[in-house]
């Protein structure tokens, strides 16, 4: 097996570090764990089904057993928002994938969020979140957690560990970290970030969805509690949503289930479960496949005169390109870019992408693409996108698992767009532009590094 010099497995290699609770690799785990052939009923499905059932029989009166007691690994159920044989099996394997050993999965990402911020907080409590956070989590945290439940909330540059520790006092009960952040792929130590919250027995939250369980697990590096929208890279294709939140904290744990199942029970559907079991089956070798048709998407559009900037923790550009080889297996499959030009630039270049789907969300097999000053992050006021780097010129895309020569000529297409400068160009198809630049011999510059990149296996 080959592994890079810094101990990580190469991309495209299997990961070698045993996990599960048998000592099994990732890849085993995300294919079986959770889910075991039942031959006692007379069928032995290999894949678990969907349990559809809100309610189950049980053997008689009994007064001795309460709902606590009941235990799913033994097929002891009541009712669905309680416990769920789908939900349980999807809840076990994430649990396992994570390192951790509790998981609860929830109707989506945001509520998954909002019950473990809520199981870590009071009212009159602080709570330390980095600044460059998922639109939706920072919108919760200040209309939710601050104006209606009376908890302060700090937002801070949390690329800077000093800045995060001059901010974490005695009342603060909670760290909530992105990492990296969306949409301009920022990192945080998430060692440190666990120093600073154990300094002040405050608890650290981690939303991991953009790197997913194959490339980070922030319980190994010290975090307390781990969410997920499985709608992204957990569920993989874009036709479910779901959250889970996972931890080893057995009293934290028993918090997040009480939210989960009685405090507001917002629970994962069985239909949703079984989606996510099964797209959890080729997660490596999604997130392998998103990881290299990303490294080569970043190469290409760096080396591209049209684009200023290009943010991927891969390239050894970015700031923080150690601390990503330090913390994650890999660079995962998101990336953003600066295009040299203005709005009607960006507007050429996007209606001229075949491959790249205009489209918010990521994580899915498809390419999609996406405008954060007018989708994503509207919501923010001008002025604060401006402050965090988010300009009109900015696009981030989520790189599909395609063949990367078709998306990086889908990008050429963009490109050409944006040269041909008017609103009614040009939308070529794959064929007609490869013609053109054989019969003419006049590829401009930006073709010539496109074609490098296109040759280039
Ligand atoms: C990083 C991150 N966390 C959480 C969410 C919310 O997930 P959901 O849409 O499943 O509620 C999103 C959605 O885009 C996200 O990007």
């Amino acid at each position: 097996m080959k592994w890079s010099s810094v101990g990580h497995p190469i991309v495209g290699m299997p990961s070698e570090t045993p996990t599960g609770p048998h000592g099994e690799r990732f890849e085993t785990l995300s294919v079986t764990h959770g889910e075991e052939p039942d031959l006692s009923n007379g069928v032995g499905d290999v894949t678990s089904p969907i349990h559809l059932a809100s309610t189950y029989a049980v053997d008689g009166i009994d007064m001795d057993t309460g709902l606590e007691d009941l235990d799913p690994d033994a097929d002891e159920f009541l009712y669905t928002r309680l416990s769920n044989p789908t939900r349980h099996a999807v809840e076990k394997r994430i649990a396992a994938l994570e390192g951790g050993d509790h998981a609860m999965a929830f109707a989506s990402g945001t509520s998954a969020i909002v019950a473990a911020v809520m199981a870590a907080v009071e009212p009159g409590d602080h709570v330390v979140a980095f600044e460059d956070l998922y639109g939706g989590t920072n919108t919760m945290l200040k209309e939710l957690f601050r104006d209606k439940l009376n908890v302060a909330v700090e937002f801070v540059d949390a690329t800077d560990p000093e800045a995060v520790r001059a901010a974490t006092t005695d009342d603060t009960a909670l760290l909530w970290m992105e990492t990296p952040t969306n949409p301009l792929l920022r990192l945080c130590d998430v060692e440190e970030m666990a120093a600073i919250a154990d300094e002040h027995d405050a608890l650290l939250g981690v939303d991991n969805t953009f790197m997913g369980p194959y490339f980070q697990r922030p319980l190994e590096l010290g975090a307390d509690v781990v969410v997920h929208s499985t709608t992204k890279y957990i569920n993989g294709h874009s036709d479910s949503l779901g959250g889970v939140a996972v931890t080893s904290d057995d009293e934290f744990a028993q918090e997040v289930g009480f939210l989960q199942q009685v405090g507001m029970g917002n629970v994962m559907a069985p239909f949703d479960a079984y989606m996510v079991l099964r797209g959890l089956k080729t997660l490596p070798l999604r997130m392998r496949q998103h990881e290299t048709n990303a490294a080569e998407v970043a190469a290409y559009l760096e080396a591209h005169e049209q684009v200023s900037a290009v943010h991927y923790p891969g390239l050894e550009s970015h700031p923080q390109h150690d601390l990503a080889d330090e913390q994650m297996d890999g660079h995962g499959g998101v990336l953003s870019f600066e295009l040299d030009g203005d709005l009607g630039d960006v507007e050429r270049f996007v209606a001229a992408l075949d491959q790249f789907t205009l489209a918010v969300s990521l994580g899915g097999v498809e390419s999609l693409v996406e405008h954060p000053g007018s989708m994503t992050h509207s919501p923010l006021p001008a002025e604060e996108r401006a402050e965090l780097g988010i300009t009109d010129s900015l696009l981030r895309v989520s790189v599909g698992v395609e063949h990367p020569k078709d998306l990086l000529a889908d990008l050429e297409r963009g490109f050409e767009a944006m040269e041909a400068g008017s609103g009614e160009s040009v939308q070529p198809s794959e064929s007609d532009a490869e013609d053109e630049a054989d019969a003419t011999g006049e590829t401009p510059t930006s073709s010539e590094t496109a074609e490098a990149h296109l040759d280039d296996d």
